[in-house]
Formats: structure tokens, sequence, C-alpha cells
């Protein structure tokens, strides 16, 4: 009698505990593997418990190549700063009345570009873990391009098309007054700056003469924000900008003026009688 009771109560005990393991199974589900963002922009890592239990007194770990040094570790109810990755001080948090419902997204500020790459999501209830991926892309909107002028040692003119902050290598394409890419006399050279992000310079070689020379900078992959930007200079050596368009605009009055002078003088000429 007494030993059906105990064997009961095992039985018992062993449904409990499967009860409490089966309810704390959970999963993480991610309305997006992939989130693409503006560097300088705010942005959310999407993740929630599946089913939306409360992860209050769970594990949160969010971490990118080291699970010891996480860009955002929540442990024991409170956001634990230690062992932080040093640049992400500061710039992520959860949503503490989220978590609640199984909220687990991770809120990241000021995106920089180093910030790009995969994200990993790990969640301990103490009886059961999971880990899920999310890809963050850092989009870079470039500064316009402009150009100015200079010369190299041996006195060669030359102009150069300069544009700061681009995430990727642009496309650079040169043409000069009549359309001709000229592109294949030109070299460029990049760097990268403190953020990370690429100044971009090309150089091209002009002679003593009037030309029209734009420069046009875009991304090599066309994409949603497709981006690209074009500058225009004008060369006339020796004499200001301004003068050329007046010499050039009092040509072409002087050359409208002959014509019709011509014109009239050979109507003048089939009027004469014989
Ligand atoms: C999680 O919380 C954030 C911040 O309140 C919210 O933007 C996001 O939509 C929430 N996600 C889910 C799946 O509820």
């Amino acid at each position: 009698m007494m030993a059906q009771k105990r064997w009961n109560c095992f039985v018992f005990f062993l449904l409990h505990i499967k009860h409490v393991v089966w309810t704390q199974r959970f999963q993480i589900v991610s309305p997006s593997s992939t989130v693409l963002v503006h560097a300088g922009e705010d942005v959310i890592l999407p993740a929630s418990l599946s089913p939306a239990i409360n992860a209050q007194g769970f594990e949160v770990r969010w971490f990118r190549d080291s699970f010891n040094s996480p860009a955002l570790l929540y442990q024991d109810f409170q956001i634990v700063p230690e062992h932080q990755i040093h640049s992400y001080k500061g710039r992520t948090t959860l949503f503490p009345e989220e978590l609640l419902n199984g909220n687990i997204s991770l809120s990241l500020q000021d995106v920089r570009v180093s910030d790009g790459g995969l994200y990993r999501c790990f969640v301990d209830s103490g009886l059961w873990h999971e880990e899920a991926d999310i890809t963050l892309n850092v989009e870079v909107l470039g500064g316009q391009p402009s150009i100015s002028i200079g010369s190299t040692e041996d006195q060669q003119t030359r102009l150069e098309c300069k544009v700061d902050k681009w995430g990727t290598t642009p496309d650079v394409t040169w043409r000069d007054m009549n359309g001709v890419d000229v592109t294949s006399e030109s070299s460029v050279t990049e760097e990268r700056d403190n953020e990370g992000l690429l100044r971009v310079s090309s150089v091209i070689p002009i002679k003593q003469e009037f030309n029209v020379f734009s420069c046009l900078m875009r991304s090599k992959v066309p994409r949603p924000d497709w981006h690209s930007g074009l500058t225009i200079y004008i060369f006339s050596p020796g004499v200001p900008g301004w003068s050329v368009v007046f010499w050039l605009s009092l040509l072409l009055y002087v050359a409208v003026a002959a014509l019709l002078m011509f014109q009239w003088r050979r109507m003048r000429g089939a009027c004469r009688p014989c």
C-alpha cells in the first residue's frame, strides 16, 4: 500500500517536471533575419519568444563573435554592463517592460558602419535555451563629389574629383565636353577614415585648353537606395569662367548678326531688278 502511494507520488513528480520543462520550452522568432539601416540612425533587432512567455527571469545575451563579450547581457533581472564590448557601451538596450511578453528585441542607437554583420541572440531560462541569428546591414549614403584643380611636380595640370564618407568603393566616370568617356586616363585612390568610411579621390591629367569635365560617382551594386553624385568643372586656361561665357555669347551674337546680314543682302540682291 505504502509502495503504491510512493509510486504514485513519483509518477506525479515526473509529470510535474515534464510539465515545467514543457511550459518553459520556447523558440526565438524574428520577423526578419536581415535588418537594413543607414549609418547614424537607430535600429531595433527584432526577436521574441514563441510562445510569448515572460522572459524577465531569463538570461538574454546579444553577442557577435564572442559569447563572453556581448553587445548586451541581461541576467538576474538586470542589464549587466561587465564584459560588454566597449564600442556598444551606452548604445544598446532591451525593452524591460516588453520582456514580460517575451519581446527580447535589441535596440541599438547611432549605428556605425562597424556595427554591420551577424548578431546572435541567446536566451536561457535555466531549463531550456535557444539561439537565433539576425544580420544587420548598414548602408551609407555618401557625400556629393567635388572637383578641384591642381598640378603635379612636373607642372602637369590635373583635376581631382573627391568624395567623403562612402560605404563601398564607387564607380567613377569622367567625361569631357563632347561626352567622351575619359575615365581610362584617370586613377583612383581610396582610404578609410576613423569611422571606417571611404574617402575616394580620382585624379585626371588635363590639357591646357578649354574643356568641360564631369565626374560621376555611383554605387557599384544597384540597390533600392541606389546612390550617385555628379559634379561638373569648366576648365578655361588663363581666363576666368565668366569671361569665357561672355566671349562665347559675344561670338554667338556676332555669328547670328553676320548670318542675318548675309541673308538680308541675299534677299535684297534677289529683289534688285536685272
Ligand atoms: C518589441 O518591442 C519593441 C519596442 O517597444 C517594439 O518596437 C516591437 O514591435 C516589439 N516586438 C514585438 C514582436 O512585439
